[in-house]
């Protein structure tokens, strides 16, 4: 068996598509645009092409970006202090504060203090909670986990009654996806196992995963022998184990070997080309929700 790939890359542009229609629509009813403020602190180089990446899509898509870039040695008051200006600009409707921060910045705070309706990274304890309630009801969903789940739902692959194993609890994939896909919700009703680096028997568990969605950062740590015939396999990895000589680009690699996962699995996502791409759509997802909610249409 070759698995069919699921190609964030693909998938993501029609979503950027349907995105860019809105806006549109959205500029011709209002005169106005959702506006993106993204903050970077200091130039960690994979942040750095994030963001860049980021500015990128919500200029091609139509939105009010502003890129802010502060010194890695900003204090943390200022910092703050730059996120209530934003929380109180009326054409922001979105605030993302790229992470990690420097070590003297307390990252809690600085979640803490952007506005939950602004929050368009949904790392908010309000916006946490609010999909730990009910994922239907949730202004934004966090954008890797609901790429994850676009990515599922737009492959047509079954979710109800399926068991799903998430590899990772992190904040940011691990235990978000794991409540999304086991929610009360026609995208979901999975039955979820989540492993992690204390769990036993990680091959026999993964073994079992109708749709196995990795998310541990460690370099091909999923073996083909772990995948069970025909399941899908989400590699959220996105590792960078080294630089190409001639281009100077990172390598990346994801936590899935995928060359021997695909002849097991019956579908599959690559590294780079799969989650990726979906976590940025996502982010504009969320930023234009945010707009459409401000203006009445939502
Ligand atoms: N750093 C790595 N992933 C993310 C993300 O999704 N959002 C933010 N703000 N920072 C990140």
């Amino acid at each position: 068996m070759t698995a069919e790939i699921i190609s964030g890359t693909q998938i993501s542009k029609t979503i950027l598509a349907e995105i860019k229609d809105e806006v549109e629509k959205m500029k011709a009813k209002h005169g106005k645009v959702p506006g993106l403020a993204t903050i970077l602190v200091g130039k960690n180089p994979a942040s750095v092409s994030y963001v860049t990446l980021k500015v990128k899509t919500a200029l091609s898509v139509g939105f009010n970006e502003i890129q802010d870039d502060q010194p890695e040695d900003i204090p943390e008051a200022d910092l703050l202090a730059l996120i209530d200006k934003y929380n109180k600009d009326p054409d922001i409707h979105g605030i993302l504060v790229q992470l990690p921060l420097p070590g003297h910045i307390d990252e809690k705070k600085v979640i803490n203090a952007i506005s939950p309706d602004k929050d368009v990274d949904a790392f908010h304890p309000v916006n946490v909670g609010r999909l730990m309630i009910c994922c239907d009801k949730a202004r934004f969903l966090p954008c890797t986990p609901a790429g994850i789940q676009e990515l599922i739902v737009r492959s047509g692959i079954q979710t109800c009654g399926a068991e799903v194993v998430v590899v990772g609890r992190s904040n940011i994939v691990g235990k978000p996806i794991a409540m999304m896909m086991a929610q009360k919700s026609i995208c979901a009703n999975a039955t979820v196992t989540v492993v992690h680096t204390r769990t036993k028997n990680l091959a026999e568990h993964c073994k079992r995963a109708d749709i196995l969605i990795v998310a541990a950062g460690v370099p091909g740590l999923v073996k083909p022998e772990w995948i069970k015939p025909g399941a899908t396999v989400i590699d959220v990895g996105v590792n960078r184990v080294g630089v190409n000589e001639t281009t100077g680009k990172a390598i990346l690699k994801g936590d899935v070997d995928f060359d021997a996962a695909r002849k097991i699995a019956g579908k599959i996502t690559p590294v780079p080309g799969g989650v990726g791409p979906m976590t940025i759509a996502m982010l504009m997802k969320n930023t234009l929700k945010s707009a459409q909610y401000v203006l009445g249409d939502l």
